[in-house]
């Protein structure tokens, strides 16, 4: 970590709820991975938030390594960033206690992910769910940033965390750095193969979700049956949800144009397009896949990874806190 002092700061974390899916990795992980040699980067792999809905405990344990050998797997260097999970580092639980206090009941009522959590889970609308983004703005506080790198759901909660900051702020002077949302032009948001005008997401159990482990066969598969509709040009339209979100992947892992797309398929069908577009999914998950076999291989070195990490996130974000609790009037023996 180099340089650390004049580069800029970032953080972002991933649930580990399931395998991340090729909406992740556009989204954030690959961005990360951009962005890792110009920014002081901290990565989270946020296992407290996967409690938020129920886990089986054996999974979300074996989850917390499959995402961090993702992360790897994708090149984000462990000796330049701070790769840590979230139960690790005791701060977050313990700021986002005092964040909760500056936090107003009808501003989390407003946040969508609860909304639709509420709705999908209905059995278990647990407190947790509704504090979920006082957490999350507790993740990005402790550390600083000048960025926070996600796709475009998570905009509200990054909105939520600076008006937090702002209030405590306004309260205590000058405590938090106000940090931006920082969104990729294409990837910021990819839709379910299967219900185009849904998010792509971990938990869809069918064949809406790309994972980044699942093999040739099934990712051919899945964008074959995607869901398009009854036209057959490859044009990106307004209305035209499946195609929209095909072109939109294909681009993203090709870095072609929508132009340059419809040129190359002019004269051709869906059928053609599709077949494109999943070989070229499927090449660049194999890339990753070789790359995930050898880490989830070997847990010492997985181990190592998350000792350093939290011994880098920690410091940092145990001075944040010490801050807060002086700043709120907590008393202290030192
Ligand atoms: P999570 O685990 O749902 O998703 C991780 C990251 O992937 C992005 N993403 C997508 N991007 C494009 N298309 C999609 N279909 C898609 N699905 C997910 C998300 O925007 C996110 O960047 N609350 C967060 C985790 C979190 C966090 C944080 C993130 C907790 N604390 C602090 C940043 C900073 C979440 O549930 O992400």
């Amino acid at each position: 970590m180099e340089n650390m002092d004049i580069k800029k700061t970032i953080l972002s974390g991933v649930q580990p709820s399931g395998t991340l899916t090729i909406g992740n990795y556009l989204g954030a992980l690959r961005n990360w991975a951009k962005m890792q040699n110009d920014y002081n980067c901290y990565f989270c792999v946020v296992d407290l938030h996967a409690i938020t809905v129920r886990q089986v405990p054996a999974e979300l344990r074996q989850n917390c390594l499959k995402t961090l050998a993702l992360y790897l797997a994708v090149g984000i260097d462990p000796n330049k960033n701070a790769l840590f999970l979230q139960s690790h580092v005791p701060a977050h639980a313990e700021l986002s206690w005092v964040l909760s206090c500056y936090t107003m009941y009808g501003e989390l009522s407003r946040m969508t992910q609860f909304k639709d959590k509420s709705a999908k889970h209905s059995d278990n609308i647990n407190a947790g769910l509704f504090t979920y983004p006082v957490l999350m703005a507790a993740d990005i506080l402790l550390y600083q940033p000048d960025l926070v790198p996600v796709g475009s759901d998570q905009k509200q909660h990054i909105e939520l965390a600076r008006d937090i900051a702002n209030r405590f702020n306004n309260v205590y002077s000058e405590t938090f750095k106000i940090p931006e949302p920082y969104m990729p032009k294409i990837g910021t948001r990819i839709m379910s193969l299967s219900e185009p005008t849904s998010k792509m997401s971990k938990s869809d159990s069918g064949d809406g979700s790309i994972f980044l482990l699942d093999n040739k066969d099934a990712v051919i598969r899945k964008i074959k049956r995607a869901v398009t509709d009854s036209g057959s040009e490859v044009r990106y339209a307004e209305g035209k949800d499946g195609i929209n979100n095909l072109m939109s992947i294909y681009s993203a892992f090709t870095g072609k144009t929508f132009d340059e797309i419809e040129n190359e398929f002019s004269g051709k069908g869906y059928g053609d397009f599709k077949l494109a577009v999943g070989e070229t999914v499927a090449d660049a998950l194999a890339d990753i896949q070789d790359k995930y076999n050898v880490f989830i291989s070997d847990k010492e070195q997985l181990n190592k990874i998350l000792l350093d990490g939290s011994q880098k996130a920690s410091y940092t974000a145990e001075k944040t806190l010490r801050k807060v609790y002086r700043k709120v009037g907590f008393y202290s023996i030192k």
